[in-house]
């Protein structure tokens, strides 16, 4: 990777990263409004960690097209508040029953598991109606409903839910590696693929063949990223990655490194972000960001 995308990557994440914070503080119902045991928790779930990869890449995407970061607000928001509702359910004692997430006690711990169930339903209905509502939104009605609808298919049952399914359908199976694929694709490519593509359209992007290039890119950043949370979670600490450490063997998960073995699962992620780059290098260099974003997703350490 270039100096330049490295630079530009990292830039990204810390002033999108920052940016997204803000939003999603004010996007979130307030404290001190009832519900309240709801509403903490949903702000519990959604603030206060996270990489915020998912707004990340809503904001260098739309922005590489010239769109204001104020257009971008709200599809950054409605797509990070999907992915912290999906990781409250992923948490709980009925799926993959873990304690530590982003470096506290996760959700249903802290709130109890009807609360952390509601925190997350009401959480999923709140990125709709963040998306819907928005004002500033540049992009026009046709847009903005092919928004709508792109997130509600990443999240669906042809998106992260279903990949969820594969996932506990899978418990102490041994997958082909075409179904390995398929589960990752669904469960956490699916969003990845979603944010990209929304900060596309927020941006009023409607050219096929650059929407392709996009999709192509997503496509293997959201197979990479899973690629590597696979890997952290054998060769990283809780400390570091947030979470509980050694879960999926102890869950009995089916994984990259658990089924095609540490080497080919690396061998996989390299491949998986040239084939990123190579899809966003021929966009020009306002999508530098997208090119460093595929680096960061392998080499992540948490
Ligand atoms: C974790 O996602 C769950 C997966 C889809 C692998 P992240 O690693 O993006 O989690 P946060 O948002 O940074 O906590
Ligand atoms: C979860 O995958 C993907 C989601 C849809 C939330 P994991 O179960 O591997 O995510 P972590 O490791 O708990 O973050
Ligand atoms: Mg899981
Ligand atoms: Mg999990
Ligand atoms: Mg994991």
């Amino acid at each position: 990777m270039s100096a330049d995308s490295a630079g530009a990557a990292a830039v990204a994440l810390k002033r999108w990263g920052a940016r997204a914070d803000e939003a999603l503080a004010r996007a979130l119902p307030r404290e001190e409004q009832q519900p309240l045991e709801l509403h903490r928790a949903m702000r519990y779930a959604v603030l206060g960690g996270g990489k915020r990869l998912r707004p990340v890449l809503v904001y260098a995407t739309g922005t590489a097209f010239g769109a204001s970061p104020e257009a971008l607000d709200s599809p950054a928001c409605a797509v990070e508040i999907i992915h912290a509702y999906s990781l409250v359910h992923d948490d709980l004692p009925a799926m993959d029953d873990d304690d530590l997430r982003r470096g506290r006690q996760t959700c249903h711990v802290v709130f109890g598991e009807a609360m952390a169930i509601l925190a997350g339903d009401a959480l999923q209905a709140l990125a709709f109606e963040v998306l819907a509502n928005d004002a500033r939104l540049q992009a026009d009605a046709c847009n903005q409903v092919e928004m709508l609808r792109t997130l509600a298919a990443a999240c669906g049952a042809h998106g992260m839910a279903g990949g969820q399914a594969f996932d506990l359908a899978a418990v102490g199976k041994t997958l082909t590696p075409g179904e390995l694929e398929r589960m990752h694709v669904y469960k956490t490519g699916a969003l990845i693929r979603a944010s990209v593509r929304l900060g596309a359209l927020a941006a009023g992007c409607r050219d096929a063949a650059t929407l392709a290039a996009l999709e192509r890119y997503g496509h293997a950043i959201g197979l990479a990223f899973q690629i590597r949370d696979d890997i952290l979670d054998v060769e990283g600490d809780s400390a570091t990655i947030g979470k509980t450490a050694g879960k999926d063997a102890a869950n009995e998960k089916p994984t990259y490194p658990g089924i095609l073995g540490m080497d080919a699962a690396r061998a996989q992620l390299l491949q998986h972000t040239r084939t990123a780059i190579d899809a966003v290098v021929p966009l020009g260099a306002r999508f530098n960001p997208l090119a460093g974003l595929a680096r960061f997703v392998a080499e992540r350490g948490s």
